[in-house]
């Protein structure tokens, strides 16, 4: 059995601040906008915050509890320490007068402000407030000084009417928009308008209607990569293998079961002539054979000693590389060997010139399968990048860095 979190994929991390405005119904609009995304958020309210909307609305919509108390006794340790360690970005959505002048005072008389010292992360502040409150001299020199210590994006506030009708400057800016900048820091949206169509998990191959041939693929690799892809702004299919791994958001599944299914659903993405994609992951252990003679009914138990006859399944990569005219789909396949180092770099050569691909990942079974993290060579025609222990998420960004500028040179 896995431990807990060892096969968490780590995902990117925003820290949501939600503070006493009554804009801050709208935050729930911004959890939304960066969950459906694949971002993990935080939610952390001041108490004036969770006087507007229920910590509960937070815990339920971002699957990790609100927290409001820096002395809460269900954690164990220093909460704003850990809440700034994990936040890739801190969000302070909306931020009222108040919290602006706490923050840039350096105050850190609460859970918020306490992390936001504490944290080295880029931070977005969505101000929300009365025009007249927003317009006070001390409000804009507050803004002006947060601008100038560097770390802060700040977005908006808008005109429009606020809470008791009135008309000025101080609406918070749209939740999209807020998320925007908040995705934005979080990473580059370097593969937008990119479709990519990444394979993940074993294939099984049925020789019975209760048994099957298999393999110990986990998938984790392959939904890391179309889970990072889509953040960074590809359209990505993903035709998975029998997995139970929830779909990355953004991203399009198509389950499959054995290697021809696989083969089917690749073609549908791909049309005839491969253009349905501009790149290719190959990151399924798809099963070389099947067996030869599946049955429809169950095999009964004999005395005998029986064998089981296996046909080859297609290469799927490889009638890829072969078959393509110039270098569109890129093709990025897998080599998962027992072999190691110096061994290893020279299967995986093999492998991507037998398949005709423009990078191969290589990796050694005993440093990947069922581990949260990958130790991996990428192998191209020219050169090879051996890479250090990595964690699926990050090794997924570093094999997009190669299909981005292979895309890029195509
Ligand atoms: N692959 C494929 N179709 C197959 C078998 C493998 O497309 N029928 C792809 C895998 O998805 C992976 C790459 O080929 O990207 C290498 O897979 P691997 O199993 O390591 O290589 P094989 O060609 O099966 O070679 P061997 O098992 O002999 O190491």
């Amino acid at each position: 059995m896995n431990e807990p979190n060892k096969d968490r994929v780590r995902r990117p991390t925003v820290a949501l601040c939600v503070t006493g405005s009554i804009a801050a119904f709208k935050a729930v609009e911004i959890v939304r906008a960066l969950v459906t995304r694949g971002v993990r958020v935080l939610p952390v309210l001041t108490r004036s915050g969770a006087k507007f909307v229920g910590r509960a609305t937070f815990t339920g919509l971002c699957a990790e509890p609100a927290r409001e108390d820096m002395w809460d006794p269900s954690f164990p340790g220093e909460l704003h320490i850990h809440l700034a360690t994990e936040a890739d970005v801190v969000v302070v959505a909306p931020a009222t007068a108040d919290v602006i002048a706490r923050m840039v005072q350096g105050r850190a008389d609460d859970l918020v402000t306490a992390l936001l010292l504490c944290s080295r992360a880029p931070i977005v502040v969505a101000p929300a407030m009365h025009p007249r409150m927003f317009a006070h001299p001390a409000t804009q020199r507050n803004v002006r000084q947060l601008r100038e210590d560097g770390r802060a994006t700040i977005v908006g506030p808008v005109v429009g009417p606020v809470a008791n009708g009135e008309v000025g400057l101080g609406r918070m800016a749209d939740p999209v928009e807020i998320a925007a900048a908040a995705l934005s820091l979080l990473g580059p949206r370097d593969l937008a308008g990119r479709r990519l169509l990444v394979t993940a998990g074993p294939t099984v191959e049925d020789i019975d209607p209760v048994r099957f041939v298999g393999n110990r693929s986990s998938g984790r690799m392959g939904f890391a990569i179309a889970q990072r892809a889509a953040l960074r702004g590809a359209k990505v299919t993903l035709v998975a293998g029998p997995v139970e791994l929830p779909t990355p958001p953004g991203v399009e599944r198509v389950d499959v079961r054995s290697a021809l299914q696989m083969q089917a659903a690749m073609h549908g993405v791909l049309g005839a002539d491969g253009s349905g994609a501009d790149a290719v992951v190959m990151a399924a252990a798809v099963a070389d054979y099947r067996p030869a003679h599946a049955s429809t009914t169950k095999h009964k138990r004999g005395a005998e000693r029986i064998s089981l006859e296996l046909e080859p399944n297609p290469d799927l990569i490889a009638q890829l590389g072969a078959s393509r005219a110039g270098r569109r789909p890129v093709l990025v396949g897998f080599a998962l060997e027992t072999a190691q180092g110096d061994d290893l770099v020279r299967l995986a050569r093999e492998k991507l010139e037998r398949k005709r691909v423009d990078l191969v990942v290589a990796n050694a079974a005993q440093e990947s399968i069922g581990l949260a993290t990958n130790r991996a060579a990428l192998v191209t025609p020219t050169g090879e990048d051996r890479l250090g222990e990595l964690d699926k998420g990050e090794l997924a960004d570093r094999i997009l860095d190669r299909v981005r500028d292979l895309l890029a040179e195509a």
